[in-house]
């Protein structure tokens, strides 16, 4: 039976049980930021056992994508190694939130493995969670299970939760015994609890009853529930009667294909070769699948778990002798294999080969160098008689090479090398250190020491969503040296901390408020807002008058028409981010902001460029939300009800138990600390500047609002009428107006083309009485001609040919003070003289350079002055040739 099959008797089974079929989520967890990737079939329904959320079923099943391959504690260094280990899987699971239990679970998995699967009961084994005598019953005396095959297992094993916190639940679990053929590779007394191959754990019946809570204590859901999870790369391998996940309908054509390519065979054996093709095979389903939902390779968060998948495939194809870019010519096929059932690798196949093709192009920049560099440290290793690298060399081929750690530490093992991990963590922290030390250095920024003390004394208070201006008391001033100073005069730069502040400090892509600190006869000018790493908002600037004391109040004003276009532009951000959702798909990923009061800037994950029309239609949808003058609420919610709500998150934020949410009517709900309108219309309008490629699959848009919108518009329309008015015809005109004239402007030049050369001619029939005729009889027409160009000088050089027969041409003029050469040979004489021998001749002269043919060649020359000089050559060359 093929994989595909398997999955869809699946579905089909547990419909004909009244389950919803719901399709797989996103591998990118949207409704959840604690989460790195979607790694069980019940993530997408945490809120429905919680309670938090209902639906209009009670039963549903999926085949839900999964990657687990983030954190610390991942599988990497096993995939392609052992028979069952992956980043990518899909998971079959059916679920019920407060309808079957125990029984009923149980009973659908044993008939859907025996019956369905026709897998032989006498080769199954099953676990219960320790004392669930329940469970044990069941499958006792309902199913008739022998006793010695049910065993009763630890919270380790049967005792399954999401995380840390959240729904959770004893298990049960159904075994496979692949029988003595597969022998024990670990030692000792053999069987289910085993780590070794022979038993293989194909599904696990969690009976979902506790929500964990952060302090360790199980408070019972609302409702029991079942979440069930079975690998289907694990069980096509056991109907297949194979010992490896990869010698499945899921791997196989992958791992044909790797061969074919690479010119090899596939072996189904553990050597060098065939444990690449399988790694690659894994990685590229990872990677697929992580792309297709908006994941981008990265140096941070999802995007570097992303990375070390790929650079590491990337690492094995080149072992396998494929030096260039490589692994995105399979996407076609996972196209192929998919898309039926994941249909979004069909819609996003251009972006997922663009983003490999980029990043296999950018690893093989460094890969050659950095093995090197990796072999070299090896060396050196060994000759001092030391078997661990150093953090800091791994750090440095992480940084400098693009290694991650992980490949790194796969290359060292393969060679018998330790890596010192901590170290490499250690030596990242330092960079970080450093990075934000020279960052200080830049901005001025304040020693932390001094502010932490600070922090520590006080608690601030940010009254910018509400107010403007604020009167404050002054907590501490910093001189530019970083210390602590009771007074600033004037004329002086420094920090001042307030107890309280309407001053935005720059933070989420939104740029800091400008404004003023002022109280009678003082006045300090704020040039920047950072927040300090407690939070404090540090407000940077200079004493314009009077001096700023310690204790003193003083009257905190924010900058208002400034913060007013930094408000709409942030608002206008969510609106285009809604907007291109709705008009491009929902494939659109925020990969960057910035908002200041000139403009906003949105970078998203996009394959392709955007036409004019696709562009103009995103401008209207954003317009249309701003004409409808919704109403934008600002709340503070509980995290689960903002993102059960469906508030657009980032993941790699940090978000606290209770967040603010920025919604605009119905159209954008975001999670976001910035600063807003009240309501979209006074964003008044918006205007797209521009939109590029800033990277591979991301695009960005520059766009401006209200004010600067209309200024732009305005200045370009008064650009418009000027135009008018020197054109005499209406803005409307304008393009038919100036196609005629340009269409009129060519007929002049045509004209002026031609009557030149008339005048050429008629130069050049004047010139008659110059023409020479040399003792051999050879005729010659050396002599300058009065502001030609050089094609009109070409022309000349065509015309005396015909007057003087078999002659010889050599013509120079001065135009715009550069000096032409054009010379014509016959064909005859080009034995004894070369045109380009003459142009050179004058060329060198005239402080220029050219060439041509023998029988036409053309020069220019810096000279003008010259001129005289040059022709005066050239005659006396060819009289020298012809004497
Ligand atoms: N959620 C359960 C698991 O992942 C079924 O094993």
């Amino acid at each position: 039976m093929q994989a595909s099959q398997i999955r869809q008797r699946f579905l089909d089974y547990f419909a004909s049980k009244g389950h919803a079929i719901v399709a797989s989520s996103s591998l990118i967890p949207h409704d959840d930021p604690t989460l790195l990737f979607t790694n069980a079939g019940m993530n997408q329904f945490k809120n429905i056992f919680l309670g938090n959320e209902s639906r209009d079923y009670t039963r549903a099943t999926t085949s839900q994508k999964c990657v687990r391959a983030g954190g610390k504690h991942n599988d990497l260094e096993n995939v392609g190694v052992t028979a069952r280990h992956h980043t990518f899987f899909e998971m079959l699971g059916n679920f019920s939130f407060g309808d079957y239990f125990k029984r009923d679970a149980i009973a659908y998995g044993w008939e859907f493995v025996t019956k369905e699967m026709g897998i032989d009961p006498s080769r199954l084994w099953v676990s219960v969670f320790r004392d669930d005598d329940e469970a044990f019953a069941i499958w006792r005396d309902e199913i008739g299970v022998p006793t010695e095959r049910i065993l009763r297992c630890g919270e380790k094993d049967n005792f399954w939760q999401m995380g840390d916190t959240g729904p959770c639940g004893p298990c049960s679990e159904i075994h496979y015994d692949q029988g003595p053929a597969v022998p024990c590779t670990v030692g000792g007394a053999c069987g289910v609890e085993c780590e070794c191959d022979r038993y293989l754990e194909i599904w696990n019946l969690v009976f979902m009853q506790y929500d964990r809570q952060i302090d360790g204590t199980l408070v019972p859901l609302p409702k029991p529930s079942i979440d069930t999870g079975m690998g289907l790369e694990r069980l096509s391998a056991v109907v297949a009667g194979e010992q490896s996940n990869y010698h499945t309908s899921l791997f196989l054509p992958i791992l044909e294909q790797i061969a074919r390519d690479c010119g090899k065979t596939y072996q189904k054996s553990t050597s060098e070769n065939d444990v690449s093709m399988r790694v690659i095979a894994d990685h590229l389903r990872a990677m697929t699948f992580l792309i297709a939902d908006g994941a981008i390779p990265s140096n941070e968060g999802r995007g570097y778990v992303l990375r070390r998948i790929m650079r590491r495939a990337m690492r094995h194809a080149n072992h396998l002798g494929k030096k260039e870019a490589y692994i995105y010519t399979l996407v076609a096929l996972m196209d192929t294999l998919y898309s039926d059932v994941y249909p979004e690798i069909r819609s996003n196949r251009r972006l997922i080969e663009e983003i490999i093709l980029q990043e296999e192009k950018r690893f093989a920049n460094t890969l050659d160098h950095g093995l090197a560099i990796l072999d070299e440290m090896c060396r050196e290793l060994r000759a001092a008689g030391k078997n661990t690298l150093d953090g800091e060399s791994l750090f440095k081929l992480y940084d400098t090479y693009g290694f991650p750690l992980d490949l790194t530490v796969d290359i060292l093992e393969k060679q018998g090398i330790g890596a010192d991990e901590a170290g490499f963590y250690t030596a990242m922290q330092q960079q970080k250190e450093r990075a934000r030390a020279s960052w200080k250095g830049a901005t001025n920024a304040v020693s932390s020491e001094s502010i932490r003390q600070i922090e520590q004394s006080m608690t601030q208070q940010f009254c910018g969503y509400e107010h403007l201006e604020h009167s404050a008391t002054v907590i501490a001033i910093l001189d530019e040296a970083e210390n602590r100073i009771e007074t600033l005069a004037a004329s002086q730069t420094g920090t001042i901390v307030l107890d309280i502040t309407p001053f935005y400090a720059e933070s989420g892509g939104q740029v800091a408020d400008s404004g003023v600190l002022e109280s009678d006869g003082v006045l300090f000018e704020v040039s920047s807002v950072n927040k300090s790493f407690g939070g404090i908002h540090l407000h940077r600037g200079t004493q314009r008058e009077g001096s700023l004391r310690v204790g003193m109040t003083i009257n905190a004003v924010v900058n208002r028409p400034l913060r007013m276009n930094i408000v709409k532009n942030h608002s206008a951000t969510h609106l285009l981010q809604a907007a291109l959702k709705n008009t491009i798909g929902e494939h659109i990923k925020q990969a960057g902001s910035l908002v200041n009061g000139e403009r906003l800037r949105f970078d998203f994950t996009h394959w392709k460029g955007m036409s004019p029309t696709e562009l103009e239609e995103l401008e209207n949808a954003v317009n249309a939300q701003i004409f409808a003058n919704a109403h934008v609420a600002k709340e503070v919610l509980p995290i689960d009800e903002a993102v059960s709500r469906g508030a657009t998150a980032l993941f790699g934020e940090k978000y606290g138990d209770e967040v603010r949410v920025v919604t605009m009517g119905d159209y954008s709900m975001e999670l976001c600390g910035g600063t807003h309108v009240d309501a979209t219309g006074e964003i008044g309008l918006f205007k797209i500047l521009s939109e590029s490629a800033i990277s591979a699959g991301v695009r960005r848009i520059e766009a401006t609002t209200g004010r600067n919108a209309l200024r732009l518009l305005q200045t370009t329309l008064g650009t418009l009428e000027t135009i008018a008015q020197t054109l005499k015809c209406p803005i409307d005109d304008i393009p038919l107006k100036l196609a005629r004239q340009q269409e009129s402007l060519r007929s002049v030049e045509r004209e002026l083309r031609e009557t030149r050369e008339k005048l050429a001619a008629l130069e050049i029939g004047a010139l008659a009485a110059q023409v020479q005729t040399l003792a051999c009889g050879t005729t010659i027409l050396v002599t300058a001609l009065t502001g030609k160009t050089i094609d009109e000088l070409k022309t000349a050089v065509d015309i005396a040919r015909n007057q003087i027969g078999d002659g010889i041409v050599a013509l120079g003029s001065v135009l715009d003070d550069k000096v032409s050469f054009v010379v014509g040979v016959p064909e005859a004489l080009t034995s004894k003289i070369k045109a380009g021998d003459i142009v050179k001749c004058m060329a060198q002269i005239a402080g220029g350079s050219g060439g041509g043919k023998p029988t036409f060649a053309q020069a220019g020359g810096k000279h003008p002055e010259k001129l005289g000089e040059a022709l005066e050559a050239a005659r006396e060359m060819i009289a020298r040739i012809f004497q």
